[in-house]
């Protein structure tokens, strides 16, 4: 079997891409210090946004990998969206915020990306929110690149190996953020990622890193050992100095009046998990499957909320683990966690 770039490092962890700024040029290059495998994170980004990022990482390490989101639009109910717009419309009055009734969809960039790292190739390429097309898998392997795809179920780990994917990426439901299924619709039943990633080997043959939920060493150990070759964290980077997490989310982490985190797409129309909030609470009931359009519906909204430093307006992304997360650089924090399992 090929040995995946995420295979090499030192160290069997990889700082998780975390879009929307928390994975800064300095967190991808802490974790590349530490022996871990870095990404830089390409979603919400133009093609011309991603390019300084993919430069700077290189000078930094040249075993790394580059994410981005893959399209996978839901038709959206307009009466379910047209009621939502109408719930947050005076909540958002209420902060000064005016929001764009018509629902926006994009593509975030995705051609233009591929298309950009077709021409200028890095060692890995990884897909979030879908499986990539076996085209773009083609495309991408005829410059030398490496492609993983995030699954969710033992299904879409088929249907990935059948597009002719390298490797893996196993995210359990307990992750922090969006969950990267290709079936934004599906409910998503809570779950060890250990029993996925079982579920996943016996499916396929692939090479794969887990993620979701880790809080320690413990969690990491035990992906080792079902089969995983590196473990994904997030979550526990967050509080870390290198990560781009508002101050406001920063508190509310650390906050004992967040003591629990949700599955919820009441924020962008996608299954995310966040810690629980005002937001959460009144508006997940009435969530819509709209993604992106309930992204960009709630964006102004929610920066608003992070300028006024108000953490219940706030998107305040967590995976179960968040109590392990710890203050300080990440290169410590990955070295830590990582050091007992060290390769070689
Ligand atoms: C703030 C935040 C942003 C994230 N953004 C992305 C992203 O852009 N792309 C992606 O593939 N996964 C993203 N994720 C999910 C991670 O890749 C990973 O699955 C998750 O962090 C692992 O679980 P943990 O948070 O419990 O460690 C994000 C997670 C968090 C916490």
């Amino acid at each position: 079997m090929t040995t995946i770039a995420f295979e090499t490092t030192d160290l069997p962890i990889i700082g998780a891409p975390m879009a929307g700024g928390t994975t800064t040029p300095e967190l991808a290059a802490a974790v590349a210090r530490a022996g871990g495998f870095p990404f830089v994170a390409g979603g919400y980004l133009s093609a011309e946004a991603l390019a300084p990022l993919v430069e700077r990482m290189r000078e930094t390490t040249e075993n790394f990998g580059v994410n981005l989101f893959a399209p996978n639009t839901v038709p959206i109910d307009r009466g379910a969206f047209d009621a939502f717009v109408s719930a947050l419309e005076p909540v958002a009055a209420d902060r000064g915020v005016a929001i764009d009734p018509e629902p926006v969809d994009d593509d975030d960039h995705y051609s233009d990306k591929v298309d950009y790292l077709v021409d200028n190739p890095v060692p890995l390429v990884s897909m979030t929110f879908n499986i990539p097309s076996a085209e773009v898998v083609d495309r991408l392997h005829s410059v030398g690149t490496q492609v993983v795809a995030t699954v969710t179920t033992a299904a879409e780990a088929r249907t990935a190996a059948d597009r002719g994917i390298d490797a893996l990426i196993v995210q359990g439901p307990r992750a922090g953020g969006h969950s990267g299924t290709a079936d934004p619709t599906r409910s998503i039943e809570d779950r060890a990622t250990v029993d996925l990633v079982n579920d996943v080997l016996a499916e396929v043959d692939l090479p794969l890193a887990a993620g979701g939920g880790v809080d320690g060493p413990e969690s990491v150990d035990e992906l080792l050992q079902a089969g995983a070759s590196a473990v994904v964290v997030g979550t526990l980077l967050l509080l870390s100095d290198e990560a781009g997490t508002a101050p406001t989310h920063r508190a509310a982490l650390q906050s004992a009046d967040f003591d629990e985190t949700q599955l919820t797409r009441a924020f962008t129309g996608r299954p995310a998990r966040a810690l629980v909030n005002d937001f959460v609470r009144k508006f997940d009931p009435i969530a819509v499957d709209a993604y992106p359009a309930l992204h960009h519906l709630t964006k102004s909204f929610r920066a608003q909320a992070k300028k006024d430093d108000d953490p219940q307006g706030l998107h305040l992304w967590a995976g179960t683990g968040y109590r392990g997360a710890q203050t300080g650089s990440a290169e410590t924090i990955v070295k830590e966690l990582g050091a007992p399992f060290t390769r070689n």
